[in-house]
This record gives C-alpha cells, sequence and structure tokens, in this order.
C-alpha cells in the first residue's frame, strides 16, 4: 500500500516512516526538506499520486498564537484539497487528547480547527489524539523554569513514548476509516510535578519542582481532567520509567 506521512522526518514521522518500510508498505517521508510543503503546496499532488493513506504528523515550526493558527489552517486545507482531487482513501492526523478542554491556548485552538477541516471534509478520516509524549517532558520543565525552579500543577497525566504512537499510528494505517476520534495514551496515570521531578532527578538536573495548583501547563489552567483519556484509549505499553532508564544507560 502506498502511505504518505506527512512530517516524515519529525520526532514520530522518522518512527513511523520506518515502522511502515518494516511492515512492507511504499511509503513517502513528506517534508519541506525532501520538497514536499503543505503551506505553499510545493510537490503535494505527486507525492499524493496513487496513494491509499495519508498520515499528517506534522507540526508548526511556530507555537505563537496567530502562526501556529495559520499553519493548521494553511496546511490542513491545501492537503485534504489534494487528497481528495488524488482519491485518498483514509486521512489520519495526530491530534492531542484534551484539545477542546484546553481552548485558552493558541496552540490547542489550532488544532482544534486542524481537527474541524478533517471533519468537514469528503476524505474518510481517522483522528488520533495523542497525550503527551515522553520526549516532550523536557519541554514542559523549561517552559515551567524560574531560575532553579521549575513550577508546576499536580495535574494527572498519562503521557506515552513516541515509539509507542508511531506503532499504533501504524496499525490505524490499515485500519478502516473511524470517521471519527480515537485517544492514544500511555500505560499509567502520573502527576505533571511528580513526572518532571522523575525526569529531572534522571538527569541529574539540579532544578527543583514546586508544586503549585495554580501553576500553569503552557498558560493554561489544567486540571486532573485537562490531560487525561477518556474510557477507552488505546495503550502503549511502554513504562515512564522504563524509557527513562533506558535513555540514561545511553547517556551515562
Ligand atoms: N509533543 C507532544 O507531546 C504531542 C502530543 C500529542 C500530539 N502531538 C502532535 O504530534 C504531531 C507531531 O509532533 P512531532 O513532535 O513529531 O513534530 P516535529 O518533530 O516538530 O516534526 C514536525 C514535522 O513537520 C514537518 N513540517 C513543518 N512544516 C511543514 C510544511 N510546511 N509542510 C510539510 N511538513 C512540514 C517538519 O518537516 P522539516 O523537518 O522539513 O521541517 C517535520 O517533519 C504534532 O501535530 C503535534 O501536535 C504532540
Amino acid at each position: 500500500m502506498k502511505i504518505v506521512v506527512i512530517g516524515g522526518s519529525g520526532l514520530i514521522g522518522k518512527k513511523l516512516v520506518n515502522n511502515l518500510r518494516q511492515r512492507g508498505h511504499q511509503v513517502v517521508a513528506a517534508s519541506p526538506s525532501s520538497g514536499i510543503n503543505t503551506l505553499t503546496g510545493e510537490g503535494l499532488a505527486d507525492a499524493l499520486a496513487g496513494a491509499a493513506v495519508v498520515i499528517d504528523v506534522a507540526n508548526s515550526p511556530s507555537w505563537e498564537d496567530k502562526a501556529v493558527l495559520e499553519f493548521f489552517q494553511t496546511s490542513g486545507r491545501n492537503l485534504l484539497a489534494a487528497e481528495a482531487v488524488a482519491g485518498v482513501g483514509h486521512h489520519i492526523a495526530l491530534s492531542v487528547v484534551g484539545t477542546d478542554r484546553l481552548l485558552a491556548s493558541g496552540y490547542f485552538r489550532a488544532k482544534m480547527a486542524q481537527e474541524n477541516l478533517i471533519k468537514a471534509s469528503p476524505v474518510p478520516y481517522t483522528i488520533v489524539r495523542a497525550t503527551q509524549f515522553f520526549e516532550f517532558v523536557g519541554g514542559i520543565a523549561q517552559s515551567a523554569t524560574d531560575g532553579q525552579s521549575v513550577r508546576l500543577p499536580p495535574a494527572l497525566m498519562q503521557p506515552i513514548v513516541s515509539d509507542d504512537v508511531a506503532a499504533a499510528l501504524a496499525e490505524i494505517a490499515v485500519e478502516q476509516p473511524l470517521n471519527g476520534t480515537i485517544e492514544l495514551a500511555g500505560p499509567e496515570p502520573i502527576r505533571m510535578d511528580e513526572l518532571v521531578r522523575q525526569y529531572l532527578s534522571a538527569n541529574r538536573d539540579a532544578r527543583k519542582v514546586i508544586t503549585d495548583v495554580r501553576a500553569r501547563y503552557f498558560g493554561t489552567e489544567v486540571n486532573d481532567q485537562s490531560l487525561t483519556p477518556g474510557h477507552n484509549p488505546r495503550l502503549g505499553p511502554t513504562r515512564f520509567e522504563d524509557w527513562l532508564s533506558r535513555t540514561q544507560a545511553h547517556h551515562p
């Protein structure tokens, strides 16, 4: 089967492309660095010719409110229009668990706009909302750092490793389009302050996490429901603790 991965050079994209190739699919890894750009339309029609499935795991280079909205709207419109012309049978997009609960954030308003374009398009689709990636925990710490303090709320999360996200997307690629949304999460819930504490400690990072119920997550208030999945998420098997010790083994 010919599958196009939009954002094929990114964190998830690279792993997804490898995974799909191992399963014997013909895969196009599409990104501006390979001459395929969903903002300008460059290379898009050629890349999509004969494709059965498109998996969109691209991300905006800027997370500034206006820029990120512009990215997901323009990219989504161009991509879905080109897919309709090419007769693509399944559009799969990676979004974020809780997107509809986090609309105080410009990033999530942009992800919501991306999802709405997909739902309004005639192309059959599956929206896959994943929780935060383990690889993103360092970014959460960074965003909340002031000097040697990292101030974070104790909100529940259920993060997942990028390899498990890529593996789930590769399976969904051969399933029927749901014309709906599924959630993807890691195997266990953990509080944000504790997650970052474990991460910093494993990396021998001297910063201290201060638990503060009023601290925000990228500028947005969060509670135990904001970032956690509903009743029936697909679960990735990898535990945060095991990932931490594995990544530590590579970087002693
Ligand atoms: N971070 C998290 O915890 C999390 C959780 C749930 C869902 N998500 C979602 O997961 C998705 C993938 O995230 P990621 O961290 O894997 O992204 P990433 O590593 O930042 O990769 C972004 C990809 O998008 C490509 N791209 C940028 N502009 C493009 C354009 N104009 N046309 C085509 N491709 C373009 C980049 O290509 P170049 O390399 O050529 O620039 C790159 O391949 C995002 O949609 C994000 O919302 C993230």
